[in-house]
């Protein structure tokens, strides 16, 4: 039975996840990720999504573009950039939405990547493309392992088809409702991040504060939870140990730094790095 609040306490529930590299494993022991997103203009979304996978320990990570010019992260060159038509999902976890923009093209992309049935993670334009289209709707429920979708509370609105008040006036429900619905395990996203399953399993995280309030930090959200699912977590766990980790990050460079003013998503990645490794 899954604890109501996530409090440091409960991580056994997913930490007995956390394991340290095996002596002889190698880069194909960890999983590939694939982030598909960056439209025209919105490139940052989808590296700080990848920049993120790479550092939660998957071991390729593909930063796949819907829009010209591509773009070189020179500042991570580890990571693979290219035009996301033509790539083969079969092998990959995929993240899609962040940056993704709602052209013909990002929606060709998004049914390829649903109909693909490898794990998968739904954040952001991919969420919003997805409320809007019922073939899209019935690709996602009929695929043989559960996705991940990480709406904010808009992006749930969207997918619920009613207001943001509604949303909020009672997140757990929303959760639930749209995990059920939607065939997927569900992080309603906001001050007190609500995980819910199909099922009707639903946690509160009890970590996090509003240095989180910045543009970004859902990207790297989206990218920590991929490349959890990419080392072959299960959806459920990934889910609870991404947002609590994503928030305890949050925690720690709060304290560190004595406010909570002015954080940025690209420092949030090495403190996940540093948290995932402590929790080991
Ligand atoms: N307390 C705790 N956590 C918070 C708070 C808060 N007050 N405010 C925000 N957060 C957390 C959320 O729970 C979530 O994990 O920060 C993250 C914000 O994620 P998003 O709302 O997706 O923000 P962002 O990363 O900027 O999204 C980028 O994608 O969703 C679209 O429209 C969005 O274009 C934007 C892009
Ligand atoms: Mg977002």
């Amino acid at each position: 039975v899954p604890p109501a609040r996530l409090h440091l306490n409960d991580v056994a529930y997913f930490a007995r996840h956390l394991r340290n590299r095996r002596q002889n494993s190698h880069k194909g022991s960890y999983g590939n990720v694939a982030v598909i997103g960056g439209a025209e203009g919105m490139c940052g979304a989808p590296l700080l999504a990848a920049r993120m996978a790479l550092h939660a320990g998957a071991g390729r990570v593909y930063a796949l573009f819907a829009g010209t010019p591509l773009p070189y992260d020179a500042g991570q060159p580890e990571l693979m950039c290219s035009a996301a038509a033509g790539y083969d999902y079969a092998s990959a976890t995929v993240v899609a939405g962040p940056g993704l923009g709602s052209s013909a093209h990002a929606r060709q992309l998004l049914a390829q990547a649903i109909a693909a049935d490898t794990p998968l993670l739904l954040d952001a334009d991919a969420l919003n493309l997805l409320a809007a289209d019922g073939a899209l709707q019935q690709a996602l429920c009929a695929r043989t392992q559960a996705a991940v979708l990480t709406p904010h509370p808009l992006e749930a609105a969207r997918l619920a088809g009613v207001s943001i008040g509604e949303i909020q006036a009672d997140r757990i429900h929303s959760a639930r409702q749209l995990a059920a619905r939607y065939q997927s395990v569900v992080i309603l996203k906001g001050s007190g991040t609500v995980i819910a399953t199909p099922a009707g399993d639903a946690v509160i995280n009890s970590t996090g504060n509003a240095a989180l309030a910045t543009a970004g930090t859902g990207d790297v959200l989206a990218g920590l939870c991929g490349s959890l699912l990419a080392q072959g977590w299960p959806q459920w766990q990934a889910a609870l140990a991404a947002v609590w980790l994503h928030g305890m990050a949050a925690d720690v460079l709060v304290t560190e730094s004595g406010n909570a003013i002015g954080l940025t998503a690209s420092e949030l990645i090495p403190a996940i790095r540093t948290a995932i490794n402590r929790m080991v």
